[in-house]
């Protein structure tokens, strides 16, 4: 990237979580890293099969795009976390997964100099940014994707009522604390609404809207998660 003004945010520190840890790193690997069932339905929904060209953009452990680079995708692996970059390339050498390019980068200075892409795809991710940059990294993304390319995002997003903020997000926190295997605590759900990014649908889908993406499917699995499977404008 050309020299970025003092001002511009430096999107490769760790916010939140870390996970440059590489204990971190193995256990969210553990707990998230391998349901290729879920990988398979969404290379599915999202039509990404061989050929297409595909950038997962912080793609921690590499689930999604060692799924892909299986299904015959070309697939460009984008993370800040160098330990998460490590991990995924070992995995993908022990599969003898080739179409495969690993970059450590994020949203706001990874820089894609091949021809635009089929498809964009950032799980759990994005919330690692504040608003505006997140409006910066969509301008951003929207350059590397082909017109009529697909953008699949999906994150920790709020679509509550927010007089009460309060109530969901104590409530949320109880409740996904309990749930077994996921190795998550309350303490990380914590760090994610105190010290992370994640904010409301409504917001990002103005976002989404006016980076001249079409949003073609929205879902919201519950109050703290959504969804979105958008397309390019031509
Ligand atoms: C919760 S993990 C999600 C990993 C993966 N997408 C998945 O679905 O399992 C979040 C990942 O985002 C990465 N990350 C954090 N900030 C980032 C940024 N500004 N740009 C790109 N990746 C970032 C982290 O290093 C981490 O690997």
């Amino acid at each position: 990237m050309s020299t970025l003004p003092s001002w511009y945010y430096d999107d490769r520190q760790q916010i939140g979580v870390d996970f440059e840890n590489t204990t971190q790193v193995a256990t969210y690997d553990r707990d998230q890293g391998s349901n290729t069932a879920e990988e398979q339905a969404l290379l599915h929904r999202l039509a990404i099969g061989a050929g297409s060209h595909v950038i997962d953009l912080g793609a921690g452990t590499g689930s999604f795009a060692i799924a892909a680079a299986k299904a015959g995708a070309y697939v460009y692996v984008v993370d800040v976390s160098r330990s998460m970059l490590t991990y995924t390339i070992q995995k993908a050498t022990a599969a003898h997964l080739a179409p495969i390019e690993f970059h450590h980068g994020g949203f706001l200075t990874y820089e894609h100099r091949a021809a635009p892409v089929d498809a964009i795809i950032t799980r759990f991710a994005l919330h690692h940014l504040p608003d505006f940059w997140k409006m910066v990294a969509f301008q951003r993304m929207a350059a590397m994707l082909k017109p009529g390319g697909i953008f699949y995002l999906r994150d920790t997003i709020f679509s509550f009522e927010p007089a009460a903020y309060r109530e969901h997000i104590n409530a949320w926190i109880m409740r996904v604390a309990k749930e077994p295997g996921t190795g998550f605590v309350a303490a990380d759900f914590e760090t994610h609404v105190r010290d992370e990014y994640s904010t409301y649908g409504w917001i990002l889908e103005g976002m989404l809207t006016r980076t001249g993406f079409t949003i073609e499917e929205a879902t919201y699995p519950s109050t703290e998660y959504a969804e979105y499977v958008c397309r390019k404008n031509m």
